[in-house]
């Protein structure tokens, strides 16, 4: 290997080009190996003021790197800004008149950071003056910029480069150095990730942004968590995020605002405000993910499991449903029904049968008679358990009557176990935001500005609905509540209740507050479609990449797990449905109610109808007696 590199070297030196000095030699030969040691360099560009002959020697040395399919030589900023992709190399001899226009240009624009590679080379400057050229550029923290300098045969030093932030020293890297005798020796620490050797920010003030919407204690509580219900996702996320700043060493500045933060007159509030202005730098606070807040800031992890959910109590199967009816299904009921009048024409006939064959007594008050509501007596008596103190006499109508009422013995026990098995069930029937809209249910939502900001401004359909018609009737107030209060409401099943909230927090307050039974069958529903919140950062942050570092190794220590243990609770189990028991109410009484009711209606209605008969009879019964009588007296007249 190595005696190949001393021959291409006595090759390249043999070249027939005057001006060809040693020093490109050195120059071309570094950077082929250092391009080498990248990771797939996809294009290289160039910018380097060699002769023709030289440019070419560069060009076919660096064609033959694994992975380079482009190379190009650029003059200016803007042509090396047309180029897109990962993994591109700029070459930039700092021995030519325009790097330092570059180099301003790369700055302003950013291009410093990923994916763009520096390699910056001279054989002619130092050290010091290479770093006073770069006073003021903005080589970040996530930047690649590798500087080789007082470049000889017999050994280069290769240096990386980067600053915490525009206003701090550059920091050098020891990368590498280069000889022709060894080429190029890495240098181990050099060997670990980049980002990974530059994560001592050296007490770096990082700005955080918390959402707090209690201001008098959380300020002096984010540290000591004495309260854990008030502005619980502030306290959860910042918790999550303060190890971030150990994991840097760098320290925090910790600002507050009062929302999260929305686009409103072409300008951001809150806490994405505070970040897309620069004045912090991390979400204190987790939020929703949306395509809008995108373009100002990267969502980095999720670290708090949570959803914000309508969670409600499985109200009573009578809440929607009449108890009386549900037994039996349909065709039963119809079939019961045409039994019972096949029944009561088998027993018709039979009446009939026997007033004609056997010589009864008319008088007989237990004979059944072939007369249709007496009949329909003895059946309806038999239904619901009564009986009849006229029967038919022969054996083949007791027959009938014993299959009767043998049948709906069997019925009747069916239908009354049955009864009391509904009697305590709950409804399942509640399973989707249409169907939440469409049950008797009362809605709350939990006061915070994003259920707000989601509530007021739901454009889909069953969500607006649901706003307008449920949570924010006409003429009411909005249904926004403490938690506290809402939880509370949840608990009484006797008005059925569905609270949308932050469901770590609100099972906190169920496991705490509710009896054992009571934490059966809570049912969520989600109404916010974005999911589970994220963490974010700025857009434009040199930290990003290492945020995410340090957040992912948060999750992985447990950290997160710890901090969501400590202020969140999971959906509280369900231990012991059967050790409770509801009292008969109201609503699974009222079709009974309903029943007598509308008895009572017609048995006034019948009564009127009587008198209006009666009267009328008696009318027409004078009217004959005085005919009669006029007939009479006039008869003795004559
Ligand atoms: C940049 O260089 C290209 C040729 O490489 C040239 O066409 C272009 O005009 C130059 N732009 C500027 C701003 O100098
Ligand atoms: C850096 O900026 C300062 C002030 O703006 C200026 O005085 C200095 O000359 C600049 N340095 C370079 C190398 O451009
Ligand atoms: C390289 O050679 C120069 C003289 O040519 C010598 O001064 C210098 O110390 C040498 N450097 C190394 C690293 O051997
Ligand atoms: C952290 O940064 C401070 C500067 O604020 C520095 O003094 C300290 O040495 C750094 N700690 C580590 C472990 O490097
Ligand atoms: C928060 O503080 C500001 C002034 O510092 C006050 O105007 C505002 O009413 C406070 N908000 C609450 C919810 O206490
Ligand atoms: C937005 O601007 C309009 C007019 O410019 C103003 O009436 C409205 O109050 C502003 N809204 C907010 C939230 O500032």
């Amino acid at each position: 290997m190595n005696v190949l590199k001393v021959l291409s070297v006595l090759i390249l030196s043999l070249k027939p080009a005057l001006c060809f000095r040693n020093d490109i030699r050195v120059q071309i030969l570094t950077m082929v190996d250092v391009i080498r040691s990248y990771e797939r360099p996809s294009a290289i560009l160039a910018n380097v003021c060699y002769d023709i002959s030289d440019i070419k020697i560069l060009a076919k040395e660096l064609m033959q790197v694994n992975g380079a399919k482009t190379f190009q030589l650029v003059e200016n900023f803007s042509s090396i800004e047309k180029f897109k992709g990962d993994g591109m190399v700029i070459l930039l001899d700092l021995d030519c008149l325009n790097s330092g226009k570059i180099l301003e240009d790369a700055s302003q624009n950013g291009k410093f950071q990923n994916p763009y590679r520096w390699l910056l080379f001279s054989s002619e400057l130092e050290w010091e003056a290479i770093m006073k050229s770069f006073e003021n550029l903005s080589i970040l923290i996530d930047s690649d910029v590798t500087v080789a300098y007082n470049m000889k045969s017999n050994g280069t030093i290769l240096q990386k480069v980067y600053r915490i932030d525009s206003n701090s020293k550059i920091i050098p890297e020891k990368f590498a150095t280069w000889s022709v005798e060894d080429g190029l020796s890495i240098e181990t620490e050099a060997k670990r990730p980049i980002l990974m050797r530059r994560t001592n920010l050296q007490g770096k003030k990082i700005g955080i942004s918390l959402v707090t919407i209690d201001n008098t204690t959380t300020k002096t509580d984010i540290f000591i968590l004495k309260d854990l219900v008030k502005d619980n996702l502030a306290k959860s996320s910042f918790h999550n995020v303060l190890p971030l700043y150990a994991f840097l060493n760098a320290s925090s500045e910790i600002m507050f605002s009062n929302t999260w933060g929305y686009y409103i007159n072409n300008t951001w509030n809150g806490m994405i405000g505070q970040i897309s202005r620069g004045e912090a730098d991390l979400c204190g606070t987790v939020t929703f993910m949306s395509e809008r807040r995108s373009t100002v800031i990267s969502y980095l992890t999720q670290p708090i499991k949570i959803q914000a959910k309508f969670i409600f109590r499985e109200p009573p199967l009578s809440l929607q449903n009449n108890l009386f009816y549900l037994p039996f299904r349909t065709t039963v009921w119809i079939s019961c029904g045409a039994l019972m009048v096949l029944i009561f024409v088998v027993i018709y006939v039979n009446a009939k049968w026997e007033a004609m064959k056997l010589k009864v007594d008319n008088n007989d008050p237990s004979i059944l008679k072939p007369d249709v509501s007496d009949v329909a007596i003895l059946v309806v008596g038999a239904v619901v358990q009564q009986s009849s103190y006229s029967v038919l006499q022969g054996s083949r109508g007791r027959l009938v009557i014993f299959l009767l009422f043998l049948i709906c013995l069997f019925l009747y026990t069916a239908y009354s176990a049955n009864i009391v098995a509904l009697l305590q069930s709950s409804s399942d029937q509640i399973r989707t935001l249409s169907d939440l809209l469409e049950s008797k249910l009362e809605l709350g939502v939990e006061d915070q500005p994003y259920t707000r900001h989601y509530f007021t401004t739901a454009t889909e359909p069953v969500r607006k609905a649901i706003y307008e018609s449920k949570v924010a009737r006409t003429g009411y107030k909005p249904n926004f509540m403490p938690v506290e209060e809402g939880v509370k409401k949840l608990q009484n099943l006797d008005a059925p209740f569905a609270f949308h909230m932050n469901t770590g927090l609100g099972y906190r307050l169920i496991e705490e507050n509710f009896l054992d039974h009571e934490k059966c069958g809570l049912r969520e529903i989600q109404y916010v479609q974005s999911g589970v919140p994220w963490l974010c950062c700025r857009k434009q942050s040199p930290f990003k990449e290492l945020y995410k570092i340090g957040l992912a190794r948060i999750l992985e220590h447990g950290i997160s797990d710890r901090v969501n243990r400590l202020i969140y609770t999971r959906k509280p189990s369900c231990n012991s449905r059967s050790g409770s028991f509801g009292s008969v109410n109201m609503t699974d009484f009222h079709p009974v109610l309903l029943c007598l009711l509308y008895g009572i209606i017609t048995s006034l209605l019948l009564l009127v109808i009587e008198i209006l008969v009666y009267k009328r009879n008696n009318e027409n019964k004078m009217q004959q007696k005085n005919d009669v009588d006029d007939r009479a007296s006039e008869a003795s007249l004559h």
